[in-house]
């Protein structure tokens, strides 16, 4: 469905600050090659801790981060070859979250009923992902697709974000392309329009047309000349929970959000920069670029966003109910989609089947 692109104020919606999310996707949590064979990761996906795991085969395993004895976080614990151990009394979990071993039980005593709570967990694109929903629905919910993942022409450069905000904020920084002025003194964009604004089935898709001009967007391919003004369009696809953005021939940025509470959210994106470069310096020049344009360009950008992020968050903790505008038509399709998605997973809660329901309720 087209969507209106006209600029006119609109009441930003309260009731999305308070949303919790659609379970049933698939959740980046955290990079694949930060959890090593053996040990145990713990991350947090909408209030429910998980304690993840790379078990003696390599294989990642994910589950429920308390123990079934006394509640004890399980990512305290110690793996042993696929099981999970408790640091308290040594109860063994396999990957089911099974208890199978129990140090001092003797021959004759029977291993209680004690089932840790089992995660469906992938790895792909060096990002390990958790399904924290209904678990039969698992297979049939893709992950992101990113296609330029592992194009040797491209730069890929991983970003980790950590905000303290709720996630329906950390998203409409993402899609609210209007907020150039604050990157200006780090050559961000400027004269920013909405061009074009669609719903889609699990999301959004908004063309902006954004200037650029200085030495950075050179570099990076934006224009090709410092001292003159470039406009191009940027699209920004929101794939609930999930943004791809793309920058027609520069640039591109998967955008994987991870809402961790009410008032804190992650976020691990990958961006990818068309550099032009013969391959062979590319490659040559690979690990320098990777150190110096986080460091020095994205991870600045970052940390403006974080500042009105946080800010945001503490001033709408502090006076829930105060009415705050907003003109950005994109913005207010954006919080239409997010409370949509938490409303269809409550009605799917309420339809679960009774074995799958008190899983998902927590
Ligand atoms: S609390 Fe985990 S083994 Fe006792
Ligand atoms: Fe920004």
């Amino acid at each position: 469905m087209e969507l209106t692109t006209t600029l006119s104020a609109q009441t930003v919606r309260n009731a999305v600050r308070e949303a919790g999310i659609n379970a049933n996707y698939w959740y980046a949590v955290g990079w694949a090659k930060e959890l090593l064979p053996g040990a145990v990761m713990s991350i947090t996906v909408w209030k429910q801790a998980i304690a993840l795991y790379r078990d003696g085969q390599g294989q990642v395993q994910a589950l429920e981060d308390a123990c079934p004895h006394r509640g004890v976080a399980l990512h305290k614990g110690q793996v042993k070859g696929c099981h999970l151990v408790c640091p308290y009394h040594g109860w063994e979990f396999n990957p089911e979250g099974q208890c199978v071993n129990i140090p001092y039980l003797s021959d004759q005593q029977k291993l209680p009923t004690a089932k840790a709570r089992s995660y469906p967990v992938q790895e792909k694109y060096g990002i390990l992902w958790v399904f924290p929903g209904n678990p039969n629905l698992a297979t049939q919910i893709p992950i992101i697709e990113i296609p330029e993942y592992g194009r040797p022409d491209l730069l890929m450069i991983p970003i980790t974000g950590h905000f303290k905000a709720h996630f329906s904020i950390c998203n409409e920084n993402a899609l609210d392309v209007f907020h150039g002025f604050l990157h200006q003194g780090l050559q961000g964009w400027f004269d920013p329009e909405l061009a074009q604004l669609k719903e889609t089935p699990g999301g959004l898709h908004a063309i902006y047309n954004v200037s650029y001009k200085g030495r950075m967007a050179k570099f990076l391919g934006l224009s090709d000349r410092a001292d003159t003004v470039t406009t191009v369009p940027i699209s920004i696809d929101y794939r609930y929970p999930n943004y791809a953005t793309a920058l027609e021939g520069v640039s591109s940025l998967y955008l994987m959000r991870l809402p961790v509470d009410a008032q804190e959210s992650r976020s691990f994106a990958l961006f990818f920069f068309k550099v032009n470069l013969p391959q062979g310096l590319l490659n040559l020049l690979r690990p320098v670029l990777l150190r110096v344009l986080p460091r020095f360009v994205l991870y600045r950008f970052l940390a403006q966003d974080v500042e009105m992020m946080e800010s945001e968050q503490q001033n709408y903790t502090a006076n829930p109910h105060r009415i705050y505008a907003e003109i950005n038509p994109a913005i207010i399709a954006l919080q239409r989609v997010t409370l949509k998605q938490y409303e269809s997973y409550l009605t799917s809660q309420e339809t679960a089947p009774q074995t799958t329901k008190g899983q998902n309720q927590r």
